[in-house]
């Protein structure tokens, strides 16, 4: 490293701490669960108006139903049809990144998802920039897991441009029949995990993508992922607030696809 401003390398040092693990840290530390506080919510609960049931029944969807193909063919894509995806994609889409396939625990307090997550702590929330998906209007939408339903929260105006410049520029996610948004709320892992939860959040949300490229890949869409964006203006879409915070409910954007069906 050659870059010779000692600021830089010092903020290079900090980040690279965050790939290192700390359990056999040698500050005493006593997590929020050991010390007996409640645990956080699962999931964020309505905050939109609209609610939009979703079907678990993905029998009449999957035409790629070969996993080697869907492994060899799986590329980021980042051209879209004009094709709209159907509701039932959608819902297929929701349920293999973050579907709750049951709730475990004495007090059930904990989810079992389509993904890993450490400890089952599930912290994200999906949020949905949504341009073409039939019988939903355009706009912002929120999964709701626990429930598999949808909520809308707003319509944006000028939506496209205005996520196209929170996302890097990039005009295809803007554009895109569905944009996905994942925020993370830390606390949900720090809970348990202390100074480890903010390794093990970023390492979980790598399946929930992967397995949105690999749901795409067998419903005829497309996927990309988006690690390019603004975090301001990003989390103001989603009227987040991007101030450093160690509050409980503290919650901002952690990753972005672009999802779309592609020509044959
Ligand atoms: C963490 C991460 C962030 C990425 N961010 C972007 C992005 O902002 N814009 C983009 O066009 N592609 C993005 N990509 C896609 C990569 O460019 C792509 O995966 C890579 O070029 C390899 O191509 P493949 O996915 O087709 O195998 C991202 C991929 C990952 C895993």
């Amino acid at each position: 490293m050659d870059n010779g401003n000692q600021n830089y390398k010092s903020q290079i040092m900090q980040r690279r701490e965050v790939m290192k693990s700390y359990s056999e840290t040698d500050i005493e530390i006593v997590s929020d669960q050991s010390a007996g506080l409640p645990q956080p919510p699962m999931d964020k609960q309505c905050l939109g108006q609209k609610i939009i049931p979703l079907s678990k029944n993905f029998d009449n969807i999957i035409v790629n139903n070969d996993f080697l193909n869907l492994i060899n063919t799986r590329t980021s894509k980042r051209k879209y049809s004009d094709e709209y995806l159907s509701l039932d994609e959608l819902s297929f889409l929701l349920w293999s990144t973050q579907g709750v396939k049951d709730i475990i625990g004495r007090q059930r307090k904990a989810t079992m998802r389509t993904v890993p997550s450490a400890g089952a702590r599930h912290p994200f929330e999906t949020y949905l920039f949504i341009n073409r998906v039939e019988g939903l209007e355009p706009g912002l939408y929120h999964y709701l897991a626990l429930e598999h339903k949808l909520e809308l929260i707003k319509t944006i105006e000028d939506q496209a441009d205005r996520v196209t410049k929170a996302f890097g520029g990039q005009a295809f996610f803007g554009n895109a029949p569905v944009g996905f948004v994942w925020t993370v709320i830390p606390y949900r892992t720090e809970w348990r995990y202390t100074l480890d939860a903010q390794k093990y959040a970023l390492l979980d949300i790598g399946h929930v993508c992967q397995n949105l490229y690999l749901s795409c890949e067998a419903i005829g869409c497309g996927a990309c992922a988006i690690g390019a964006y603004d975090q301001k203006l990003a989390d103001s879409l989603l009227g987040l607030n991007s101030e450093p915070s160690c509050d409980n409910d503290n919650e901002f954007v952690i990753y972005a696809a672009a999802v779309g069906k592609v020509e044959e």
